[in-house]
């Protein structure tokens, strides 16, 4: 069993024991695992200390060639190393990874005009991650990228988790972020179809940062991972279903 857990930057100062014993949990019953990372507010955290603007659009950071330089750091530098470490130290063996690393995450500019430096998965090094799960380590990889010419670019983490989860054909994937799933009135959704969330996000319930999150998770649904959920640390929470099913 092959399962990609991708980690929002909203939940990482927080995963704490319910994570790890749920990825403990994982592990022990044979689940491959392969984490994948974002650092929405450590980002801009940083960005506003470095007084640099930033905006948002459809839950998607515009990123300058200034902002870039800040992601990298912070992601690559800063929220990788101290998560594979506490990983490590929970007892795991993590190993740390950006998508420049064998050009792991190959992109085009997903809109220029529009996101700036936001690349949109061209290709992705399966072959490297394959390695890796096969020596035994839990691959964990932040958010960035490489374009055409070898230039950096930033990356909406659940894309990068989709294109993980595509790339070594993986039977599960859960988009942990800080809330409990996809909420309706403050309410956990146990399970939702397509024609669900496209009515939730016509009515402003999903906004934000949920937009590009049930986008991956609807796509990696069309492409054959059998299991997708949008959860809290705890890695239960809404089941994101093809059809209507009785929960
Ligand atoms: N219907 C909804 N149910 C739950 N959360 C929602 C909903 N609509 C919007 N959101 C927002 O989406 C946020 C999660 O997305 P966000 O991008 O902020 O975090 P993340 O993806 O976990 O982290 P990162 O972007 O750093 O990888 C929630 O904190 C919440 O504010
Ligand atoms: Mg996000």
């Amino acid at each position: 069993m092959r399962h990609v857990i991708k980690a929002g930057g909203s939940v990482l100062s927080r995963l704490n024991t319910p994570f790890f014993e749920a990825l403990k949990q994982l592990t022990s019953i044979g689940h491959e695992i392969i984490i994948v990372h974002g650092g929405g507010p450590h980002i801009s955290g940083r960005l506003e200390e470095c007084g640099i603007p930033f905006v948002k659009v459809d839950g998607i950071r515009v990123t300058t060639k200034k902002a870039m330089t800040i992601v990298e750091e912070t992601l690559a530098g800063n929220v990788n190393t101290s998560f594979v470490r506490t990983l490590n130290q929970a007892g795991f063996e993590a190993v740390g990874l950006s998508g420049y690393d064998a050009n792991l995450f190959q992109c085009t500019l997903l809109n220029e005009e529009k996101y700036g430096l936001v690349g949109k998965v061209e290709m992705t090094n399966g072959r490297l991650l394959r390695h890796m799960l096969k020596g035994g380590f839990i691959p964990v990889i932040c958010s960035v990228g490489v374009d055409e010419n070898g230039e950096p670019v930033n990356m909406n983490a659940d894309a990068a988790a989709e294109a993980v989860a595509r790339a070594v054909s993986a039977d599960q994937i859960t988009f942990v972020s800080d809330v409990d799933g996809v909420l309706h009135s403050g309410k956990l959704i146990a399970a939702a179809t397509r024609m669900q969330i496209a009515s939730l996000m016509h009515d402003g319930t999903i906004y934000g940062g949920m937009i590009p999150k049930v986008e991956a998770a609807l796509n990696c649904l069309d492409n054959g991972i059998e299991k997708v959920c949008i959860s809290g640390p705890a890695l239960n929470g809404t089941l994101i279903v093809k059809e209507e099913c009785a929960v």
